[in-house]
Parts: structure tokens; C-alpha cells; sequence
């Protein structure tokens, strides 16, 4: 069943535990995130960024994801991943995206704030989640590698005073992670966590969690984390799939048969974390 966030996140921040969220590339991520949600029975989260809406176009995506949403067993949402403007946001929403969010993090607060605001302004009415940002995540969404040093918390002050401004339904903190490949072994900052849980009554969306272990993640779903992104590990996981059916038969030119190891390889990945985040059997 095709729905938005909304339940789907305030039934996690009720049952402490986490939804994943999982971007998606094409046609086989689709098809093997689903699967891999209806086999754990656990709601999920399509997601895709600008860089993705830029290969494939919005209304190729949203039309793949909403069949597959249609079809599956179990409750799926359509996320705009670091939504890039105002006329990206709106773009989403009118092409059937059930969720969204405005990622003005890369601005100076009042800027975050005014943007934010006028995201939510329109998806309010439409009864759209909007996920805003506040704080830095290391690294950059599309293709980045994760850049060393340079990770600015979520300021917890700000973050009450910028939810109650933007009126956002979820916000994405800085609590150490960064998209793409760690260079050493990540830290979560639970305590700062913990700060910006208390003031806040939204819930919480960790940002880069490719490559933190498993232990940091649950703490962290303990600490107010209710949705939890994935991307690095999945093109990981597809490419190593597909590569090793390549080497083993480089005469292959079928397209659909290295793509079966390739989906196997990310339901496995996601199946593994929706068990950590505690979403499996929530639906
Ligand atoms: P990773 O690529 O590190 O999993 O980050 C995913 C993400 O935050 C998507 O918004
Ligand atoms: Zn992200
Ligand atoms: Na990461």
C-alpha cells in the first residue's frame, strides 16, 4: 500500500523503534527493496535524490514506485532524499511523491528557516510530511565521498527554535555521520542526540548511515532516531552482485541475469538492517 510518512514515523517514535529509508536508482533497487520489506513484513521508505531525478526524471520514478507501492503487502512511502529547492519539492508532490524534504542546511539559519517555511507552507494543506535539516552531515549525497574533520552539530537551541519557525514534521540532525564511504570508524555523538530529543518532539532522521555499525544505529534509534537513511551500501551491494556474475560469465550481454545476484545482494542488506532497526514484523 502506497502512503506518506506520517504514520509510518509517529508509529516508530511511538514503538522506539526506526523506519528505513532506502534510495533507490532504478527498476532493480525498487524491485529488491520491496522485496526485501514484504519478506521482513516492514514498512519502508523509497527514496531519491535530485541526482537520481536528474537520470531518470521524476515522473519515470514516481510512476515505478507508486506500481510497486500499489502491489506490495506492506505500507511503502515515495520520499523526495535532500530536496534541492522550493520548485523541486512542489515538482515532487505534484508528481506523487508522498513525502518530501527541504534540505537547506548548506544556508545560514534565517535562509534554512525562510526556505523550510515555504515547503511546508504548501505541503501542509496537501497533508505531505516535509523532513528538514539542520546541522551538517559529512560527505555529499550524490556520489561524494565522505570529506574528513569539518561535521557541525545540530545546535539543540536552534533546533527548537527552527521547528517551531518551519513547522517541519521531521528533522534531520548532525550527530557525526557523513554520506558515502567512511574513512575510519564513525562516531555517533548520542549525547548531542540525546540534547536534541529533549527539546524536541518531532521525529528524528539519521543522515549517512552506510558504514556505522550496527550497535551506534540501535543506540541511536534508543536515543530518538525514528528513520534511518541508506544508499552507499545498497549501489555497494548491487554493483558487487552484478560485477561478480560479470567476472564469472563475460560472455553474458542479458542485462537481467548479473541484475538477479545484484538484488539478491541488496535484500540482504536491507533485510539485515530493517531486523537492527527494529521495523521488521511492524507491519
Ligand atoms: P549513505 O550513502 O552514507 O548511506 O547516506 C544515505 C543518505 O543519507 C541519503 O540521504
Ligand atoms: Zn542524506
Ligand atoms: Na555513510
Amino acid at each position: 500500500m502506497f502512503v506518506t510518512t506520517k504514520e509510518m514515523l509517529l508509529d516508530a517514535q511511538a514503538g522506539h523503534y526506526a523506519v528505513g529509508a532506502f534510495n533507490i536508482e532504478n527498476l532493480e533497487f525498487v524491485m529488491a527493496v520491496i522485496r526485501a520489506a514484504e519478506e521482513r513484513r516492514s514498512p519502508v521508505i523509497l527514496q531519491t535524490t535530485p541526482g537520481t531525478i536528474k537520470y531518470a526524471s521524476l515522473d519515470y520514478l514516481s510512476a515505478m514506485c507508486r506500481v510497486a507501492a500499489e502491489a506490495a503487502s506492506v505500507p511503502v512511502a515515495l520520499h523526495l532524499d535532500h530536496g534541492d529547492s522550493f520548485d523541486r519539492s512542489v515538482q515532487a508532490m505534484r508528481a506523487g511523491y508522498t513525502s518530501v524534504m527541504i534540505d537547506g542546511s548548506h544556508v545560514p539559519f534565517e535562509d534554512n528557516v525562510a526556505l523550510t517555511a515555504s515547503v511546508t507552507k504548501v505541503a501542509a494543506p496537501l497533508d505531505i510530511p516535509v523532513e528538514a535539516e539542520l546541522g551538517k552531515v559529512g560527505g555529499k549525497e550524490d556520489d561524494g565521498p565522505a570529506v574528513e574533520g569539518e561535521n557541525p552539530y545540530t545546535d539543540p537551541d536552534q533546533a527548537e527554535e527552527f521547528v517551531a519557525r518551519t513547522r517541519c514534521t521531521s528533522l534531520a540532525v548532525g550527530v557525526g555521520t557523513a554520506h558515502g564511504v567512511y574513512k575510519g570508524t564513525p562516531h555517533i555523538e548520542q549525547g548531542v542526540l540525546r540534547d536534541i530529543r529533549g527539546r524536541l518532539d518531532i521525529p528524528l532522521v539519521l543522515h549517512g548511515t552506510s558504514g556505522v555499525p550496527d550497535d551506534q544505529v540501535a543506540e541511536a534509534i534508543a536515543n530518538g532516531i525514528c528513520k534511518v537513511n541508506y544508499a552507499t551500501e545498497l549501489r555497494q551491494a548491487f554493483t558487487r552482485g552484478f560485477m561478480g556474475y560479470m567476472s564469472e560469465n563475460p560472455a553474458n550481454f542479458d542485462p537481467k541475469k548479473p541484475s538477479k545476484p545484484g538484488m539478491d545482494a541488496i535484500a540482504e542488506v536491507v533485510s539485515s538492517h530493517m531486523d537492527n532497526l527494529g521495523s521488521s514484523h511492524k507491519a
